[in-house]
C-alpha cells in the first residue's frame, strides 16, 4: 500500500533547493529536496502540505503538484492524517509541529537539521518519539550519502584498524546549521558512540561578537556560533575534535592509518602505517553515486513497512545535538569540560 506523506513548511529544502545544487560534487545527486525526493521514491506519495505563509504554500504546492493545503499544520494532522510528516520547518519552528505529527499517529518522520535550538525542545522532543515508537530519519544526511557509506564499510573492513578519533574542519559555517551534518557523519563513521564530555570555544560569524546571556543555569546565545575549538570525548575512548581542517573535511585516525576525506566526501585518501617512518597508501574503492535523499526515505519507508531499524533515529540524533548545547554549555563556562548527559536543561540558541 503506498504510504502517504505531507510537508510542513514549504521553502527550500523543501523542495525548491535542488535549483541551487548545480555543483559539481560526487554525493550532491539530485533529488536533495523532501518533495522532489518523494517523488523519487517507491512506495511513498506526497499528498499534502502546510506553511503558514499563504502565497508561499500555493506557489509551492503548486510547483510540486499537491492539491491539499493548509496554513495549519494541526489541521492538516487532522484532515489528512498522513502516514509520513517531513518538518522542513527552521529549527526555532521545529518543534511544535514535529510533536503535533508524532502525537497525531503518524507512522514516521523526516526531519531536518538542526533538531532544535534549545534543550527542552529536544527533551520534548525525544520523549514523544520514544513514546510513539515510530522512525525518525534526519536531514542531516552525509550517512546516507555512498561515499560516506564507502568510509564506513571501508573502516568496518579493517583495513587501518580501530578508528580511535575524527578530526572535522569546523572553520566557516555554524554550528547548529552547517556543523550538526559533519558531526554526525563523523559520529557515523566512528560508530555512532555515545558523547562523554565536551570542552568548546565558539565564535561569532563573520566577525561579529557572539551574545551570551547567563541567568542562572540558563544560557542563551544570541546567534548561532561558530566553533573556534571543540573536544568530545566518546564511549570507548574515541574522541571527536573540531579543528581548523578545511570546512567539511574529515580525518578519522585510526589504530593503523589514517582515512581522509577531502572536500565533504569528494574523494577519499587511505594510509596505513607500516613503521614510525614508513606509510603507505591503501586503496580506496569507487563508489556509485545516488541521491542521499532517496536513501533517507527508502530506509524511512522500509522501516514502517518492513519493521527494520533506520540509520539515523531519535538516540543518534540527540547524541549529535547534546554535543552541540554541552559546546555552548562549555563556551559560556570559559571552556570548562562539560559532562553529558549535562543535569541542567536550560540552554538555547538563535538558529534558521
Ligand atoms: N539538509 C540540508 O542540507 C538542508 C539544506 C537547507 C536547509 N536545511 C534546513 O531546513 C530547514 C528549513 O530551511 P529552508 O532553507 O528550507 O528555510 P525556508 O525559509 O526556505 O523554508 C521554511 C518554511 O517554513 C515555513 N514555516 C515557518 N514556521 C512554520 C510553521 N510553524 N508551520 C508551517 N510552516 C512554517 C516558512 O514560512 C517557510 O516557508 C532549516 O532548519 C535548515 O537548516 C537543511
Amino acid at each position: 500500500m503506498t504510504l502517504r506523506a505531507a510537508v510542513i513548511g514549504c521553502g527550500r529544502m523543501a523542495g525548491t533547493i535542488d535549483d541551487e545544487i548545480t555543483y559539481d560534487h560526487a554525493d550532491f545527486v539530485l533529488p536533495y529536496g523532501h518533495a522532489p525526493g518523494y517523488a523519487a521514491t517507491d512506495g511513498v506519495e506526497l499528498v499534502a502540505a502546510a506553511d503558514v505563509e499563504a502565497d508561499r504554500l500555493d506557489g509551492w504546492c503548486d510547483r510540486f503538484g499537491v492539491a491539499s493545503r493548509f496554513t495549519d499544520h494541526r489541521q492538516l494532522l487532522e484532515q489528512i492524517k498522513p502516514d509520513i510528516v517531513s518538518v522542513t520547518t527552521p529549527a526555532h519552528a521545529r518543534a511544535q509541529p514535529l510533536i503535533d505529527a508524532v502525537e497525531s499517529g503518524v507512522r514516521g518522520i523526516y526531519t531536518e537539521k538542526a533538531l532544535c535550538t534549545s534543550q527542552v525542545d529536544l527533551d520534548r522532543i525525544v520523549k514523544a518519539v520514544h513514546a510513539a515508537q515510530i522512525p525518525i530519519v534526519y536531514g542531516a544526511m552525509r550517512r546516507y550519502w555512498a561515499g560516506f557509506e564507502t568510509a564506513r564499510a571501508f573502516l568496518d573492513a579493517g583495513h587501518l584498524g580501530e578508528p580511535r578519533s575524527a578530526l572535522i574542519g569546523a572553520s566557516g559555517g555554524s554550528a547548529f546549521h552547517t556543523h550538526s551534518h559533519i558531526i554526525d557523519a563523523a559520529m557515523y563513521l566512528l560508530g555512532d558512540p555515545e558523547p562523554a564530555a565536551v570542552q568548546a570555544t565558539l565564535t561569532g560569524r563573520a566577525d561579529q561578537e557572539l551574545g551570551v546571556s547567563t541567568q542562572g543555569d540558563a544560557i542563551a546565545l544570541d546567534a548561532d556560533p561558530a566553533i573556534g575549538h571543540a573536544s568530545i570525548d566518546l564511549a570507548g575512548g574515541r574522541r571527536l575534535t573540531c579543528t581548523d581542517l578545511p570546512s567539511l573535511d574529515i580525518e578519522i585516525v585510526c589504530e593503523e592509518g589514517v582515512l581522509r576525506s577531502w572536500g565533504d566526501s569528494s574523494r577519499y585518501t587511505a594510509m596505513r602505517r607500516q613503521d614510525r617512518y614508513d606509510w603507505e597508501p591503501v586503496p580506496f574503492p569507487s563508489w556509485q553515486a545516488r541521491s542521499g535523499t532517496v536513501a533517507i526515505l527508502g530506509d524511512l519507508v522500509g522501516a514502517i513497512n518492513e519493521g527494520q531499524p533506520t540509520r539515523s533515529g531519535i538516540d543518534i540524533i540527540r547524541r549529535g545535538m547534546e554535543i552541540l548545547f554541552a559546546m555552548v554549555a562549555s563556551h559560556a563556562q570559559g571552556g570548562q569540560r562539560v559532562d553529558l548527559p549535562m543535569q541542567s536543561r536550560d540552554i538555547s540558541v538563535h538558529s534558521h
